[in-house]
């Protein structure tokens, strides 16, 4: 059966691969933001974008009470299906998890790692996203984002300087960004088993202070900002509801 996706046909095939290169990756990342959130412990938690359930599978370890799964594409939506079956806390949804009508309830905790908030048309957009990701969050709910710092990104990653962030015998991966001033894009090239990897993302760009003080003012009661590793552009935003 050929399935439809909404990324280049390799991209789920080589994810681990290239994007989970240490294999702590998962169990840091999701260990942090527990801590960051206040426990996932007996509470419901909700991630979108759960592509091949990486994170979701660590989410499941802090045994929540309940885990909802959501992401568009078809192929993200079997891999979560057929990959927990047998679990039967967790559900899964195929769909846009930006939706003004969400199939799911609230839930305590809401998840969405990746740049995920930041690949919409404009930063107007952006907070119609988080906006979303807040509305779907209970009442005392916290939500948790990732992004990328636009202004460590620029000192780090120089436009058009290319970095490896994945070399092996099996091949390489390596990024490469530009920036203009309310967006910036981030090529990703590689070879894999001789496969030609490339892949692009658009996101949103905006000083995060001035994010902070607009979600402040508008979305959350508090909100805040945590890298995710020391010196890295990658960053989490808290929000209370
Ligand atoms: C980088 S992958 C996430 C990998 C995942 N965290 C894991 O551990 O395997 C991002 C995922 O987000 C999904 N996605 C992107 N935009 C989305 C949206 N608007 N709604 C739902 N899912 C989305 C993509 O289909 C992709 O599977």
């Amino acid at each position: 059966m050929i399935m439809k996706t909404n990324h280049p046909w390799w991209y789920f095939i080589y994810y681990n691969q290239i994007f989970a290169r240490k294999n702590m990756t998962y169990s840091y990342e999701i260990n942090l933001l527990s801590k960051l959130m206040g426990g996932l412990k007996d509470l419901s938690v909700l991630e979108i974008g759960s592509g091949i359930g990486g994170h979701a599978s660590e989410i499941s370890k802090h045994k929540p009470e309940s885990l909802t799964l959501v992401d568009k594409d078809p192929i993200a939506f079997h891999t979560l299906s057929r990959r927990f079956r047998s679990n039967n806390k967790i559900e899964i949804f195929k769909s846009d998890g930006f939706t003004k009508k969400p199939s799911w309830d609230a839930k305590d905790r809401v998840i969405c790692m990746y740049s995920l908030v930041q690949q919409a048309t404009s930063y107007s957009e952006m907070l119609n996203r988080i906006n979303r990701l807040s509305n779907t969050a209970t009442r005392s709910g916290v939500v948790a984002f990732e992004m990328i710092d636009f202004k460590v990104s620029k000192k780090i990653y120089p436009s058009n300087k290319g970095t490896k962030i994945y070399e092996d015998e099996k091949g390489y991966m390596e990024i490469s960004s530009i920036y203009k001033n309310d967006y910036f894009k981030i090529t990703f090239d590689g070879k894999l088993q001789d496969i030609r990897c490339n892949y692009e993302v658009k996101l949103v760009a905006k000083n995060l202070k001035k994010l902070l003080l607009d979600l402040n003012n508008h979305i959350f009661t508090e909100c805040f900002v945590h890298p995710l590793e020391k010196n890295s552009r990658r960053v989490i935003v808290i929000g209370h509801k």
